[in-house]
Parts: C-alpha cells; structure tokens; sequence
C-alpha cells in the first residue's frame, strides 16, 4: 500500500512541475501552440486518472473481504454494456486528440511569408550555419533577429543528427541527403540552448549550439558589419605570431573571412572573438578552455575530428588565443545576452 501512494504522490506532484515547464516553453509562438495541445492532453489525462483510479479505490473498499467471508462472491463473466461504453469513451478522447494534434500540426507546418532562412547542416560534433540571403556563415552559433520567422533548413554532411532547440521550438532530424524544415521566432533577446538530439556518436551528449537572437536594429547592424568584415590585421607582436601559427597549422581545416584561411572541414572561426562558447556549444569561450580544446581537443570531446597539437609550447597556445580572440566585430558583445 505505502508503494502505491508513493506512486499516486509522485504522479500528483508531477502534474505542477510539467505545468511549470510548459509556462516556461510557451513564450515563442510554437510553444504556445505546443502548450496548448498538451493542455488538453493533460486534462484528458486527469479525468481518466481520477476516474480509473477513483473506480478502482471504490471497487476495493466496497468489496473487500470482511470476517467471516469465506465464500467466493458471485463471479461475473462480461457486461456488454460497459465493455462498449469503455472502449467508446476512449475512443472519442483519442479522436479528438488527433483533430487537436492534426490541427496544430498543420499550423506549424504551414510556410511563413517572409520567414529568414538558415542552413544548418549536423557534423560529427558540431553544426555549420550559413545565411544564403545575407551570404554569411557561422558555426555553433546561430545569429537570428527577434520578431522574424526563422525557417532552419536542416541536413547532415555524414550521421544523423537531430536539431533542437526546446525553447524555441521542437526538434527536426538532420538527414544526409534531405532537407527537414523547421519554423520559430524568439519573442525575446537571448542566447538560446540548443542540442543534438539523435545519438551520433561518441560526442552525441557534446555536440550542443547555441541561438543568439538580436534585436532587429542589433542584427541588421551585425549583418551589415559581418558583410564588409575581414580579419583584423594583429595588432600586437603576439597576434602577429599567433596569426602565423594559425596560418601554418589551422588554416588547412578551418576559415577566417579575408584571409588565406579557407579550410571548410571545420567550423568557420571568422568571429571567433564573438562566440559565447565552444567545442560547439559545449564550453565557455574562456582562454583556458580554448588552451586545452587546441592542445587536445578529443580529451575534452570523445570522437573530436580535430588533431592534437601536444608540440605546441605554452607560448604557441598564448599567442593563438590571443590572435583568435582578435577576430571579432566592434560593438558586439553576446556574452551579455541572457540565457535561455
Ligand atoms: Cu549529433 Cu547527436
């Protein structure tokens, strides 16, 4: 019996805490719609709840053994009547659960006139985004204007992977070959958590993103600036030394706008100063961190595509977060933004 309450308590104290979290999800649009639908599921569990388990407690209370009861009672075999009404009942709950779910389903699928579009594609570990509109491209981090639409046009250049922010929106598979869609609009400024949701690897658990949605003023302006972006000259001898050694090492694998670094295997790192994290959403961009990623990156992300550099010396590492540090755009500060 202590078992059984156990479980009843649990189930009761869960109801609040889920209620809780869809007022937290509701404030983009999706969610709301989202918040809705789980509304009425939510109601239609209670009911059968109350019912189901109202009936049971009443059943075992009414026809429990008393002393002296050493008969079997009647037994009973079937009631037509009632085995059509619960098989009905339920039958017009899920029915209308579905009208309810096709409905939402249908909204959320429909095209937004005007939505911005993004490319995303999944990489054993991290995501690439490019801005077909405004030619631009980012990596782990995806830079949106609150109040505008955002169509993610999602795919994979090898596993399967899933994109999923929560508290923008739900989540879509990143399939080698197709192209999934998926809608939101962040209502508010932030730095939104987004995470791979289909096991992919070793650094499945790893491979996170971020979304960074600006003001409209603030992202037009990042737009404009990143358009006419190049790669700062290194204004110290330290940037100048680490710039060569990024040249000579990195460069292979990885892009900074305007200069001779082109490699597309890995992330773009054009705004590396600007990042709120790394290792794909995983880390803080602190300088330590980064110190360990580029020294060996795989200890701190099973299954990292990204070689060690045991021989670089202490100095080689001070001088590539500082020329790395260097590449960002002026007036832009995202570690200011909230989060989400
Ligand atoms: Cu990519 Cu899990």
């Amino acid at each position: 019996m202590p078992r059984i309450l156990w479980s009843v308590g649990a189930t009761v104290l869960a109801i609040p805490a889920l209620a809780h979290n869809v007022t937290i999800l509701s404030d983009a649009p999706v969610n709301q719609e989202i918040a809705g639908l789980l509304v009425w599921v939510l109601v239609f569990s209670v009911i059968v709840f109350g019912v189901v388990a109202g009936a049971l407690a009443y059943t075992v209370w009414k026809f429990r053994a008393r002393p002296g009861d050493d008969e079997l009672p009647p037994q009973v075999h079937g009631n037509d009547r009632m085995e059509i009404v619960w098989t009905l009942i339920p039958l017009l709950i899920v029915m209308v659960l579905f009208v309810l779910t096709a409905q939402t389903l249908v909204k959320l699928k429909r095209p937004v006139a005007g939505a911005m579009v993004v490319e995303a594609t999944g990489w054993q570990f991290w995501w690439d985004f490019q801005y077909p509109d405004e030619g631009l491209r980012t990596a782990g981090e995806l830079v949106i204007p609150v109040g505008q639409t955002v169509e993610v046009r999602i795919t994979s250049g090898d596993v399967i992977h899933s994109f999923w922010p929560p508290s923008l929106t739900g989540k879509a598979d990143a399939i080698p070959g197709e192209v999934n869609r998926l809608q939101f609009l962040a209502t508010k400024p932030g730095n939104y958590y987004g995470y791979c949701a289909e096991l992919c690897g070793d650094s499945h658990a790893n491979m996170r993103f971020r979304i960074l949605a600006l003001e409209r003023q603030d992202y037009d302006r990042f737009v404009e600036t990143y358009r006419a972006y190049t790669a700062p000259e290194p204004i110290s001898p330290l940037e100048a030394q680490g710039k060569e050694l990024f040249d000579a090492q990195c460069a292979a694998c990885h892009t900074v706008k305007g200069t001779t670094a082109r490699g597309v295997i890995g992330p773009d790192l054009s705004l590396f100063g600007l990042r709120t994290t790394l290792g794909s959403g995983v880390w803080e961009n602190t300088p330590e961190n980064l110190k360990r990623w580029i020294r060996d990156s795989a200890a701190m992300k099973p299954g990292s595509k990204m070689p060690a550099f045991p021989q670089l010396s202490d100095a080689d590492l001070e001088a590539l977060t500082a020329y790395l540090y260097s590449l960002k755009l002026d007036g832009f500060d995202f570690a200011q933004l909230p989060r989400y």
